[in-house]
C-alpha cells in the first residue's frame, strides 16, 4: 500500500463505498491507520440512510483508525473543522463556514458530507465526500449545494486529500494535547448563525430556537421559550434573514 504521511493509503478506480472497504481493513488491523479513496463509488452512503452521489472528479475517502466510541461525537467536529481549514488554506478569503453537526458550507451551499461508523475492534471509520469538481443537482435535495470548483478553488481530488491529511493530523494532535474545548471554540467561531434563530428538523419533530452553541460532547444547544435544550441528532434549516429579526 502507498502512504500519505503515516497513513496506509489505497486509491481505487471504483468501489461500492469507501467506508465499507475501510471497515474490511479494520478486521485484521493491529493499530495501523488506513485511508481508502476512490475515483468513483457505486453505492456511496450518506447520513440517515441517504445515498451519496458519485460525480466525476469529486473526493470519496474513508479514514480508518483506532478511536474510542465515546469520542465519536467530538471527533466529527475535528473532521469538519479540518475540512474548513483545508479549504481556507487552499483559497484564503473563500466564503466557508460550518453547519452543525458536520457540514461545510461554501458560498452557503453544502460542499461536503461526513459519515462516521464504528468498525471492528477499537476502530472507527470516518467517510468524507467533498464536492471538489461538481455539486449534485437533484430535485430531492432540499438544501443548497456547492462545489469547490464553482467557488474558484480548482484542485485535483487527491491533491485536496493530501492537504487535508496534514491539517487533520495537526488537529488530532492538538485535540490530544489541549483537549476539546479550544477546538470547539474554533469550530463555533466558524459556525453559521451562532446566536441567531434556526429551525432544527428532527426525526419526529421540528424545533425553532436560538442557536446557542454546542456542549462538551458536541450536542446542539437550542434556546427555546422553555429553556436551553440539547439536541443530539437533526438537520438545521436556516430561517430567512427577515424572519430572524
Ligand atoms: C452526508 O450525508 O452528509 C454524509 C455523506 C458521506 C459520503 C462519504 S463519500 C466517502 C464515504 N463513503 C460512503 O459511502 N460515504 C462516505
Amino acid at each position: 500500500m502507498k502512504k500519505i504521511r503515516d497513513w496506509l493509503w489505497q486509491d481505487r478506480r471504483e468501489t461500492g463505498s469507501t467506508n465499507d472497504e475501510a471497515a474490511k481493513l479494520c478486521a485484521a488491523a493491529r493499530g495501523e491507520k488506513f485511508i481508502v479513496s476512490a475515483a468513483s463509488q457505486t453505492g456511496g452512503r450518506g447520513r440517515r440512510g441517504r445515498a451519496w452521489d458519485s460525480l466525476a472528479g469529486n473526493l470519496f475517502v474513508s479514514f480508518a483508525f483506532p478511536a474510542a466510541l465515546k469520542d465519536a461525537s467530538r471527533l466529527i467536529f475535528i473532521v469538519s473543522l479540518s475540512l474548513l481549514e483545508t479549504v481556507r488554506r487552499l483559497k484564503p478569503g473563500i466564503d466557508v463556514c460550518l453547519k452543525w453537526p458536520n457540514d461545510v458550507l461554501v458560498n452557503g451551499g453544502k460542499v461536503s458530507g461526513i459519515l462516521m461508523e464504528k468498525a471492528a475492534g477499537d476502530y472507527m471509520v470516518v467517510g468524507i465526500g467533498v464536492n471538489v469538481a461538481a455539486a449534485p443537482r437533484r430535485e430531492d435535495i432540499l438544501y443548497p449545494v456547492a462545489s469547490l470548483r464553482e467557488a474558484g478553488l480548482v484542485i485535483d481530488r487527491l491533491d485536496f486529500l493530501k492537504e487535508y491529511v496534514g491539517v487533520f493530523d495537526d488537529l488530532l494532535a492538538e485535540w490530544k494535547e489541549k483537549g476539546f474545548a479550544p477546538l470547539r471554540e474554533r469550530w463555533l467561531a466558524n459556525a453559521k448563525n451562532l446566536g441567531k434563530e434556526i429551525n432544527v428538523h428532527m426525526e419526529h419533530e421540528d424545533k425553532k430556537g436560538i442557536f446557542n452553541g454546542v456542549d462538551e460532547n458536541g450536542a446542539l444547544l437550542l434556546e427555546t421559550p422553555s429553556g436551553i435544550e440539547k439536541i443530539y441528532a437533526g438537520d438545521i434549516f436556516y430561517l430567512k434573514e427577515k424572519e430572524v429579526k
